[in-house]
């Protein structure tokens, strides 16, 4: 089989890596892939927007397959160009990537199946909404509706911090027209867990669980990135709690979408929060989420393309999906001043490691050969270092080992990924 992989970041290194080791590929591609990718698949320089090009690559090639991972051509239509040219595509199409492309309408979908999630309103205009924020209680939590690049959260402590959160989303727009429209919601407390999903239209079968460290600084401070670190499994998602979401969240939005018409297939991940209350949804995305893929796949035991097949197929019910009874972290090696000012072009070393070393992985996401040849840094975020471990202590342990083989100019890391698992 051909595959053709669309994306090129650090989550399309891990699907492409999982990918090559499929008995059924033959060839696989990854448009535009990086630097990284390169070793795991031919990269193919198209970018993930432009359908056209990507529907006449997938037909000169006769690709099989194609896989759609980043959220911004879901959105926009990726799988729906495709099919309608008569390729086998993975992913949802645009009436059910909208589940992660407008918050609005997954709250309301929410609210209207009862699926466990804050307390919101939504709001067309500045005035409301300030008028709004001017009584509610503190803290509270603003969303631009669209999609920004994970950065349209606002999380608001006093009713000042609102006020001006909401002159950035709507009047200023940082965000611009993500923020034409924005959801204020209730603020939670609990634990974060990343929940990744295969979704045929009607069965969803679970990963396993991972969390994500989204602030850019040691003990959560500092600006919110797309993402310093994750481990898998989350020792807070628990049997009990997984059965409760099982029955009360993943079942009943995939059945959602499908009475609402907008049957969804591809991955879905639940962002849950670990309330008092019990597990309420923070967010969807229509994707496999970016540095969890880092952590999930490499403890996956299926091959991800019958997987892929199966959601299509929508034969996902007669599949068992099995993980390893390990653990694995990923940390995040980025550019000095990520996610705001940072410079790029420096030389990276200790790579060969990784290949001597089974269990220890390196996945990148800004990186590129320059012109004399060398592997330099070319993003915020350049590496996902991931390790398996038997345990999760084991396993950070070796990412952070692991870590350090590699320099660069610049490198950041945060130091305290799977922090958390030290008061189980
Ligand atoms: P989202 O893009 O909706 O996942 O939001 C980004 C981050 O903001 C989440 O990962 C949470 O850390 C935080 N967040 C979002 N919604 C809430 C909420 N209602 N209460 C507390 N924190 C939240
Ligand atoms: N790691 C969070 C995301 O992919 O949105």
């Amino acid at each position: 089989m051909k595959v053709l992989i669309v994306g090129g970041g650090g989550r399309e290194h891990a699907i492409a890596w999982k990918a090559a080791q499929s008995k059924k590929v033959d060839k696989l591609y990854c448009a535009p892939g990086n630097a990284g990718i390169a070793e795991a698949a031919e990269c193919v320089d198209i970018g993930v927007m432009d359908f056209d090009k990507l529907i006449a690559f997938a037909k000169e090639k006769e690709i099989d397959l194609t896989v759609v991972a980043p959220d911004d051509p879901l959105a926009a239509g990726a799988v729906d160009a495709f099919e309608a040219a008569g390729l086998r595509v993975f992913g949802p199409r645009k009436n059910a990537a909208i589940i992660e492309g407008s918050k609005a309408f997954s709250k309301d979908l929410m609210k209207k199946y009862n699926i466990p999630t804050a307390a919101y309103e939504t709001f067309d205009s500045p005035k409301a909404a300030l008028s709004y924020v001017e009584t509610a209680d503190m803290p509270i939590v603003l969303k631009a509706d669209g999609l920004a690049l994970g950065k349209g959260v606002l999380i608001c402590q006093t009713r000042e911090e609102a006020k001006e959160g909401v002159k950035t989303l709507m009047l200023d727009k940082q965000f611009g027209s993500a923020g034409d429209r924005i959801v204020v919601e209730e603020f939670l407390t609990g634990r974060e867990v990343s929940v990744l999903s295969f979704v045929d239209g009607r069965t969803v079968k679970v990963m396993t669980s991972a969390q994500d460290h989204k602030r850019a600084g040691d003990g959560d401070k500092g600006l919110n990135t797309g993402g310093m670190g994750t481990f898998s499994p989350s020792p807070f998602y628990t049997k009990e709690i997984d059965e409760f979401c099982q029955k009360n969240i993943f079942q009943p939005t995939v059945d959602a979408m499908r009475a609402e018409g907008r049957e969804f297939k591809g991955i879905i991940f639940f962002g849950l929060m670990l309330t008092p209350k019990g597990p309420k949804v923070l967010e969807y995305n229509a994707r496999f989420g970016d540095p969890e893929t880092q952590v999930v796949l490499p403890r996956m035991k299926n091959d991800i393309i019958d997987l892929f097949e199966a959601c299509i197929d929508q034969t996902l019910d007669q599949v068992e999906l099995e993980f390893e009874d390990n653990a694995a972290v990923c940390v995040v090696l980025a550019s000095e001043g990520y996610p705001e000012h940072y410079e790029k072009g420096y030389v990276i070393s200790g790579l060969e490691k990784f290949k001597e070393n089974p269990g220890y992985y390196v996945f990148h996401a800004g990186s590129k050969w320059n012109e004399k040849g060398q592997m330099v840094t070319n993003g915020g975020r350049v590496l996902g270092v991931t390790a398996v471990g038997k345990d999760l202590k084991e396993a950070r342990a070796n990412a952070y080992k692991a870590a350090d083989w590699v320099e660069f100019g610049n490198k950041y890391m945060r130091h305290d990924i799977g922090k958390a698992i030290d008061e189980v």
